[in-house]
């Protein structure tokens, strides 16, 4: 028998931390370790999922399908010669209702994971609408107040509506000395951090490429951890602890 299909939403409080980012390269990496994956644009406010990976014309897109013109079929994109597709949204503005996104998102059976790429923050609907679709949430902030106090909130909904948090993804990490800490954030969110990605240059290097970085860049420093978090969530493996090089190397880092 198969596996249920795993659907992971990527949440944050505030826009602007690396939740595309983080859906684009994660979809690529399960993709690559042979998961039947699909990645869903799930701003239909404002998306670009979709531009990183150099899709431009869509000819159709997820808010016909919530609109109930089309199937999830009629509209995935295959990436390349992937096991990915791309749910891709509509870069025009629509005025399409998320009350049939976790529909669509729980008749999506034939992947091992669904990835929903979501809008940030906020209490009112489209929350509601991504946590109604998801069996798991990834947690993304940067290491600040703004967005970890804004993030602590979601992972407060996501534990009321009972969605297994997997844990919090640090991104853009610098281990500059004002940053907050893997330890304060946890103590913040109540949540583990499972993957902290630094701030690398390849990152929008990959995005004006068009390229998500784990295609572009597979051995720079967050194409590694993209690749790490994959292995990690598809259970193959446990995130890799820090050796004392890493660590030395990341204890000078907050003085330069
Ligand atoms: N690890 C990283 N290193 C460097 N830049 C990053 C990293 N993660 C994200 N970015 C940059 O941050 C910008 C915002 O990321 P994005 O994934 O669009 O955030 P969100 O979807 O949460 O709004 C991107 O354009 C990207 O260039
Ligand atoms: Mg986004």
């Amino acid at each position: 028998m198969q596996p249920p299909t795993r659907v992971i939403g990527i949440l944050s409080g505030k826009g602007g931390v690396g939740k595309t980012t983080t859906s684009a390269n994660l979809s690529v990496a399960l993709s690559e370790l042979n998961h039947r994956t699909l990645a869903v644009d799930g701003n239909l406010a404002f998306p670009n999922l979709a531009l990183h990976f150099g899709i431009l014309n869509v000819p159709a897109d997820l808010q016909n399908v919530l609109e109930e013109k089309l199937d999830v079929e009629d509209v995935a994109i295959r990436y390349r010669d992937s096991k990915l597709k791309i749910l891709q949204t509509s870069l025009r503005y629509k005025n399409t209702s998320y009350d049939n996104l976790a529909k669509v998102i729980q008749s999506v059976l034939d992947y091992d994971y669904v990835l929903l790429d979501c809008a940030p923050g906020g209490y009112m609907d489209p929350m509601k609408a991504f946590l109604a679709s998801c069996t798991d949430v990834l947690l993304i902030t940067t290491p600040d107040y703004p967005s970890a106090s804004a993030v602590a909130k979601i992972a407060r909904m996501a534990r009321e509506q009972k969605v297994r948090v997997l844990g919090v993804i640090l991104n853009r990490v610098q281990n500059k000395k004002f940053e907050l800490s893997k330890a304060d954030i946890q103590k913040i969110l109540d949540e583990k951090v499972i993957c902290s990605i630094p701030e690398d240059p390849m990152v929008p290097e990959s995005i004006s490429a068009r390229m998500p970085v784990v295609a572009y860049a597979p051995t720079s420093p967050a194409g590694r951890k993209y690749l790490e978090l994959a292995r990690f969530i598809a259970a193959e493996a446990p995130m890799p602890e820090e050796t004392l090089l890493q660590k030395i190397i990341a204890w000078f880092q907050r003085f330069f």
